[in-house]
């Protein structure tokens, strides 16, 4: 048995898009507590919400205007702490989103600290004078497009945004800004909440000279501009492991605490951020590096092969592995790989190596929704538009019924439900047992009952013709999965076992070879 973050399924919600409680057409926390029924059923272990704290919402939750509160949209402090008891009672860990590399322009800090140069929280945020021709500070720019600086004509200066305008970054080099947040962990960990999802962690930390970042000499000439230059100065900064570091000390001093930090980098700087160096060894800095690799590489067997090899080769003496399929900012795996693959990704994802992040929806093959541009709502997508960086269609309510309202809501849901939510819905998969709601069911449950799925060994890791294999094993017991990423028929070498789960719900037993139908997934006992 290891710690629950290591043994347990994390299912992320998307808290504006679950269940709404009070027909304003935006999920809520007390929606959330009404469907935790479907949770238990589901089989996963915590539960993760995108931000809940108060925000003018012009990134939905991560511009936040008061790190210690809940947004009247999704409810009450007094909701939070009944969702956090309804949990624990369930055998259920929660984790909340943290947002510290930047709030929202309307937080005290920021209003404080734009009053004038003399204002105490000045150096909350990043200011910079213009440069000396009267432009921009430098050249770094917003992950959501265009310049990452703004002008502040009150005071003459630029504040500093990796996001939108009402993002100001907060400046992590000064002391009392660590000490805020280290506070407002502490706060929401004395309320009994299991840990933390921390926003885009590896960009607390900017360059102290401020210097441009240099172009990315293999980016593509058409590629938007953000893209087409190196995050040198502004992303993955030496000093970031020590900020990490420091909020984790805050975290053990809990028990059972976790953080997962969300971070896009190559796998070998990934793994620098379960802490330690080659100087002083440790794990000291996330639990859990988010590993988004499924989300970004090609669908390919003998792709994802190397990336599983290459991922349990980098990983730090005793570092916990896993792995990612869908999330609130990326196309969902069912959109991807198709409805036939996105069983074989669910078997993959539940049998790997480590800790699996479930997506809200995908447990039911939701695809992306095509939300007409009049009902757009993410910035990312409007302020670049045609070039589909709008997170909307990943983002629709949670259908649970066939009603008009998918039982997400009695008034007009915020964004368009899935068209097929009359027939791809909770309920009806509920009573269908080829649904891919109990496959899901199914492969959860498996992995509960099989240590040599949670704890094993990962082993023999190939590929051959399009079928992805490998082995678990723990204490004498060996796992066999195979995973036939194309879409023919495959016949396999397999010893001899016992059909544990199948993607098309076939049983029996297997002895010197298995034919796998297309888009086929078996887990075997041996
Ligand atoms: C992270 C979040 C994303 C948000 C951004 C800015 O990438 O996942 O949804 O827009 O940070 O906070």
């Amino acid at each position: 048995m290891g710690e629950w973050w290591q043994d347990g399924v994390i299912y992320q919600v998307y808290p504006r898009s679950f269940a709404d409680s009070d027909g304003d057409g935006v999920g809520d926390l007390a929606g959330i507590l009404a469907r935790l029924d479907h949770l238990t059923a589901l089989g996963v272990d915590a539960l993760w919400l995108s931000p809940i704290q108060p925000s003018p919402m012009a990134d939905f939750g991560y511009d936040v205007s008061d790190y210690c509160g809940v947004d009247p949209l999704f409810g009450t402090l007094a909701d939070l702490d009944r969702l956090v008891a309804a949990c624990h009672a369930r055998g259920l860990r929660l984790v909340l989103d943290l947002v510290p590399n930047h709030s929202s322009d309307r937080h005290p800090w920021f209003l404080d600290s734009r009053r004038g140069r003399d204002s105490p929280r000045r150096d909350w945020y990043l200011w910079r004078d213009p440069a000396p021709d009267g432009g921009l500070p430098n050249n770094w720019l917003s992950h959501f497009g265009g310049p990452a600086w703004t002008l502040d004509p009150g005071s003459g200066q630029y504040y500093l945004h990796s996001f939108l305008p009402q993002q100001p970054d907060l400046n992590w080099r000064n002391p009392a800004v660590v000490a805020a947040m280290h506070d407002i962990l502490r706060f929401w960990l004395d309320r009994g909440v299991d840990g933390f999802r921390v926003d885009v962690i590896w960009l607390l930390i900017k360059d102290a000279l401020f210097r441009d970042n240099p172009p990315d000499p293999d980016a593509p000439a058409d590629a938007r501009p953000f893209a087409r230059q190196l995050a040198l100065h502004t992303a993955d900064q030496p000093e970031t492991h020590a900020a990490i570091a420091g909020l984790r000390r805050v975290l053990d001093v809990y028990p059972e605490r976790m953080m997962v930090g969300e971070i896009y980098l190559p796998v070998d700087r990934l793994v620098r951020y379960y802490g330690g160096n080659a100087a002083a060894p440790g794990l000291d800095e996330c639990h859990l590096p988010f590993n988004f690799q499924l989300l970004l590489c090609a669908w390919d067997a003998d792709v994802i092969a190397a990336v599983i090899r290459d991922y349990e080769a980098a990983l730090p003496p005793g570092a916990w592995p896993n792995w990612v399929l869908g999330n609130h900012d990326r196309p969902r795996v069912a959109s991807r790989v198709g409805a036939m693959q996105a069983r074989v990704a669910a078997m993959l994802l539940l049998t790997l190596r480590g800790t699996p992040t479930l997506y809200y929806g995908d447990e039911l093959g939701l695809e992306d929704v095509a939300v007409p541009p009049e009902r757009a709502q993410d910035p990312a997508g409007l302020r670049e538009p045609g070039r589909g960086l709008g997170r909307d269609a990943v983002r629709t309510p949670m259908p649970w019924d066939a009603s008009a309202g998918a039982g997400f809501t009695a008034g007009e849901p915020w964004l368009p439900l899935n068209p097929d939510h009359a027939t791809r819905n909770v309920a009806g998969q509920d009573a269908d047992p080829h649904s891919m709601l109990a496959l899901h069911r199914r492969l959860l449950a498996l992995r509960r009952a099989t240590p040599a799925l949670v704890q094993g060994a990962i082993g023999d890791v190939a590929a051959e013709d399009g079928v992805l294999r490998y082995s678990r094993s723990h204490a004498g017991g060996r796992v066999e999965v195979l995973l036939n990423f194309t879409a023919t028929g495959r016949s396999v070498a397999v010893g001899a076992g016992t059909i544990l789960a199948a993607t098309a719900g076939r049983d029996g037993s297997v002895a010197g070879s298995v034919r796998l139908s297309a888009h086929e997934g078996l887990v075997v006992a041996l």
